[in-house]
C-alpha cells in the first residue's frame, strides 16, 4: 500500500518522537491523545526539537515550518480511520493497549497494519486481540526518537511477510536501520538493557557504589553515552519497572526480579527525568 497518513496513538515522549520523524519525512500525521494537554505538550515539544536540528542544519527551515503543518493534533480516535497506518505509542500498560487496538481495529480499513511501539509486551497477545493479526506488528523505537537510528520490527507468531515487509520499507523512509526481531519478552533490546540498569540498582542499593560512580564506569570503561541510572532515569523508572515485570513474569527466571530500591523509588513517584527525581534531581 502506498502509505501517506499515519496515525499514531499516544503523545508521550514515544509518540511525540515518532510524530515528529514521520512528519519530517513528509508523511501526514494524525497525532492522537485522550486530553488536549497532552497534545499541546507533544506540539511544544515537536516545535523545539524540529528547531534544534535546523539550528544543526539538519533540516531548512522551511522543511521544519512543513514538518509542523503536517501534523494534526486530535482527541476523537475515529479521525485516525482514514489513516494508511497506525503506530500505537501508548502507556505501557496491556490492559491499556487492549482497549486501544479493539478501537483501532473497529475503526480502521481492514488493510491497514496496527504497529505498536511497545518496548517489551507480546505482539502475538496484541494481534489476537483484533481481526487482522496477521496485520498487527511491533515497531520499537528509542528514546530520543530523532536522533536514534534503531526500529526493532518485531514479528508476532501471526505477521505475515508482507506487514513485515511494508514496516521495514516504512523505517527505511523514515531514515531508520531495521533490525527484525521474533517475539519474545522485551524483545533483543529490553531483554539485554534492562537486567544491566536494574545490576546497577542493586549496586546501588547494597552500597557498592554511588550512582555517579556507577555511571563514570559506563562512560568513562565502555564508552557509553550515559550511565545506566542516567538512562533509566532519561527512559523512566516507571517504564523500566514495567519492563522488569515483563521479562519477570514472561521468561520466569529469578534473575529478571525487579530491583527493590527500584519499586520503592516508583512507590514514591520519583521517577526519574519527567518527574522532577530519580537516581538524580533535575
Ligand atoms: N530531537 C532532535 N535532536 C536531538 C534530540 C531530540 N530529542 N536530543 C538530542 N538531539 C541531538 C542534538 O541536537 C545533538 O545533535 P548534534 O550531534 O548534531 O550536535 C545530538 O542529538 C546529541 O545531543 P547533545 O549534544 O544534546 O547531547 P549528548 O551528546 O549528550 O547526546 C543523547 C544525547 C543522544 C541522548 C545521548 O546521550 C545518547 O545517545 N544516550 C543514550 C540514549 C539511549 O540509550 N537511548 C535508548 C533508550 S532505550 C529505549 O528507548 C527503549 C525503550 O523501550 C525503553
Amino acid at each position: 500500500m502506498d502509505i501517506k497518513s499515519v496515525g499514531v496513538v499516544g503523545a508521550g515522549t514515544m509518540g511525540n518522537g515518532i510524530a515528529h520523524v514521520l512528519a519530517r519525512s513528509g508523511f501526514s500525521v494524525v497525532l492522537c491523545d485522550v486530553e488536549q494537554r497532552f497534545l499541546v505538550r507533544a506540539l511544544d515539544t515537536i516545535t523545539i526539537n524540529l528547531h534544534r536540528e535546523a539550528h544543526k542544519k539538519k533540516i531548512s527551515a522551511e522543511d521544519n515550518a512543513a514538518a509542523l503543518k503536517r501534523i494534526t493534533p486530535v482527541t476523537e480516535r475515529a479521525k485516525l480511520a482514514d489513516c494508511d497506518f497506525i503506530v500505537e505509542a501508548a502507556t505501557e500498560k496491556f490492559e491499556i493497549k487492549t482497549e486501544i487496538f479493539r478501537d483501532l481495529d473497529r475503526l480502521a480499513r481492514p488493510e491497514v497494519i496496527l504497529a505498536s511501539n511497545t518496548s517489551s509486551i507480546s505482539i502475538t497477545k496484541l494481534a489476537a486481540l483484533t481481526k487482522r493479526p496477521e496485520k498487527v506488528i511491533g515497531m520499537h523505537f528509542f528514546n530520543p526518537v530523532p536522533v536514534m537510528k534503531l526500529v526493532e520490527v518485531i514479528r508476532g507468531l501471526a505477521t505475515s511477510q508482507e506487514t513485515f515487509s511494508e514496516t521495514r520499507n516504512l523505517a527505511l523512509q523514515l531514515d531508520k536501520t531495521p533490525v527484525e526481531v521474533n517475539d519474545a519478552p522485551g524483545f533483543v533490546s529490553n531483554r539485554v538493557l534492562m537486567p544491566l540498569l536494574n545490576e546497577a540498582m542493586y549496586a546501588v542499593m547494597e552500597g557498592v557504589a554511588t550512582p555517579e560512580a556507577v555511571d563514570e564506569v559506563f562512560k568513562l570503561g565502555m564508552a557509553h553515552p550515559m550511565g545506566p541510572l542516567t538512562l533509566a532515569d532519561f527512559i523512566g523508572l516507571d517504564v523500566c519497572l514495567d519492563i522488569m515485570r515483563v521479562l519477570h513474569d514472561g521468561l520466569g527466571d529469578p534473575k529478571y526480579r525487579p530491583c527493590p530500591l527500584l519499586i520503592k523509588m516508583v512507590d514514591a513517584g520519583w521517577l526519574g527525568r519527567k518527574s522532577g527525581r530519580g537516581f538524580y534531581k533535575y
